[in-house]
């Protein structure tokens, strides 16, 4: 190690955010990990990932340090949107296996400490769910219809689009329309109709009688729509840079939802263990997210305020304090991430040329960001993400430093995203590529025969587990190291301050009976001198230890 050069910095600036929580239910501190199944391992062959290959794999999630899993629907589905199209709650799709197999896996993973958390879909079925086929069926006025949303013209339909792009209405055989905010194949149901309350009640009870430690919910801001369904007039390019409130449409985060979810967690709460849920509410600002993790509603909400901030010190801070001081006005953990199966994964979104652009849309004309920066950046934002108090969400391959798929050919893609919007928007499979398990191997070892259900670009065998476990600066180890220092020194529970270093430099202290933790995250151009008495316990690049360059980020302790 070079002699250090600097000295202690004089006594900074400290701006006290958050004090340490007082109990201790798993979900407060959980680093829970996302499986996409369809793309994880694959133990068949058949070129989709399956249950046994998660089973199977489930070594490797314990070695890397996490909590817990969160597995992306596996249900029985045509596929029109990854398995968030329905067709039955309560049983696995054949293509990843059975019901048997799931409760394998939950044994499997308890067993080894993991806790399993399963995705449920409350605001749409598939249009092959047996209801929807009955309300085809059944006709106009028909009890099978109310369900859904069926309406008459004229009136309707209104103006609403679909996320996918075209018109949220479709019109079948006799002349009615009905409502999919999603694709034509996900109609919405109607959460005003009480059969709809009943089936997802007994769905949940369904899975939490086999052991399941939680839900993650799907949309959850979407279920209840605005009376009237009125036209929308709002600037949809603002809409999507989050920079209008979430309900100024009238189909998102309408007040109506919340009654569901403390019904919910009424039932939640009459299981055994620490049953908990987290919401998919892209909510803004902050202080109506957190309505949605009151003590009665959800545990968790997804923070894709802080998903989305620019690579910028201040919109950092700005994020780490709205975020607790909203959290904590509500008694709820904070929730961080950086990467999920809907976005673009933040190895190549942290270098965009539009960084306010939604993470979720990619377009067709977009310049092919710098891997290297991008991985760079990636790993320092993970360093910073992982040290925050709270729960964090990995999502699968970012812990081998996976890249978006840009380059992924037309006919190769499936994402309704990009088939229904005419190829502007190339969609999210480029975040859903099968992980690369061993570099020499068919398919990278995602299985035996080399199939897989979309192209492996020849660079992921580089990034892939057999390459990194075990070398030293790999993205792969720095993930253990952050995840095995994050558990020693318990910073998932801690009080935070904010610390004035320098204003291009994120730095925060992080303070529980383990000991204070100095977190920096240099986002200006200059190194930043790391004092010569503090002992760098991790850093997110290697050979750090008396500068910290751009780019970079450092955990210290004295
Ligand atoms: C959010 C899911 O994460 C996404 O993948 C899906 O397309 C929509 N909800 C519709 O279910
Ligand atoms: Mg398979």
């Amino acid at each position: 190690m070079s002699p250090r050069k600097h000295h202690a910095t004089p006594e900074s600036a400290v701006e006290h955010v958050h004090d340490a929580f007082g109990t201790a239910e798993w979900w407060r501190t959980a680093v829970i990990y996302q499986v996409y199944p369809r793309s994880f391992a694959d133990s068949d062959g058949d070129g989709n990932g399956d249950l046994g290959g998660i089973r199977n794999r489930l070594a490797y999630l314990h070695d890397l340090g996490v909590d817990a899993i969160w597995i992306s629907p596996f249900y029985p589905s045509p596929q029109a949107d990854g398995g968030y199209d329905v067709a039955d709650h309560r049983d696995v799709d054949p293509m990843y296996g059975t019901l048997a197999d799931a409760d394998d896996l939950i044994a499997a993973a308890h067993a080894l400490g993991i806790r399993v958390i399963i995705d449920i879909v409350p605001n749409h079925t598939s249009d092959e769910h047996p209801w929807f086929q009955a309300a085809l069926a059944a006709g106009p006025g028909s009890p099978e219809r109310a369900r859904y949303w069926f309406v008459d013209s004229p009136g309707v339909p209104n103006n609403w689009p679909s996320e996918f792009g075209g018109p949220a209405w479709t019109q079948v055989a006799d002349g009615q329309w009905y409502l999919h905010l999603f694709d034509r194949k996900q109609p919405d149901l109607n959460w005003e109709n009480p059969e709809v309350r009943e089936m997802f009640a007994g769905t949940l009870r369904f899975w939490l009688d086999r052991g399941v430690d939680g839900f993650r919910i799907d949309v959850a801001h979407h279920l209840v729509k605005a009376p009237g369904l009125s036209d929308v007039d709002a600037d949809w390019d603002a809409y999507n840079r989050g920079a209008l409130p979430t309900n100024a449409v009238p189909f998102a985060d309408q007040d109506g939802v919340h009654d569901i979810y403390r019904q919910w967690r009424a039932l939640l709460d009459s299981y055994p263990g620490e049953r908990a849920m987290v919401a998919e509410a892209w909510v803004t600002p902050h202080d109506r997210l957190a309505r949605y993790v009151r003590a009665d509603e959800f545990q968790q909400a997804f923070n894709f305020d802080y998903m989305r901030a620019t690579w910028d010190a201040d919109a950092l801070r700005a994020q780490i304090r709205t975020t607790l001081r909203n959290a904590d006005s509500v008694g709820a953990p904070a929730t961080w991430v950086l990467s999920n199966h809907d976005v673009i994964r933040h190895a190549t979104r942290l270098v965009r040329a539009d960084p306010t652009m939604a993470p979720w849309i990619l377009e067709a004309t977009e310049p092919r960001p710098d891997t290297g920066l991008g991985l760079r950046r990636a790993r320092a934002a993970t360093a910073l993400m992982l040290a925050l108090p709270g729960s964090s969400y990995l999502y699968q391959g970012e812990e081998l430093g996976l890249r978006e798929v840009i380059e992924l050919p037309a006919k190769a893609r499936t994402d309704p995203d990009f088939l229904r919007g005419g190829g502007h928007r190339l969609g999210r499979d480029g975040c859903r590529v099968p992980i690369p398990w061993t570099k020499d191997a068919p398919a990278f070892g995602f299985n035996d025969t080399g199939a897989s259900w979309l192209p492996q670009p020849a660079d992921f065998g580089d990034y892939a587990v057999d390459r990194q476990r075990g070398r030293d600066g790999s993205t792969l180890e720095l993930y253990r190291s952050l995840l095995a220092v994050r558990r020693q020194r318990q910073l998932g529970n801690g009080s935070l301050a904010l610390v004035d270093l320098r204003p291009d430099v994120v730095a925060l202290d992080v303070t529980n009976d383990r000991g204070t933790t100095r977190i920096v995250l240099n986002l200006g151009s200059a190194p930043w001198p790391i004092p010569a008495s503090a002992r760098v316990l991790v850093a997110s690049t290697d050979g750090v230890t008396d500068l910290l360059p751009t780019d970079c980020a450092v955990w210290l302790t004295d």
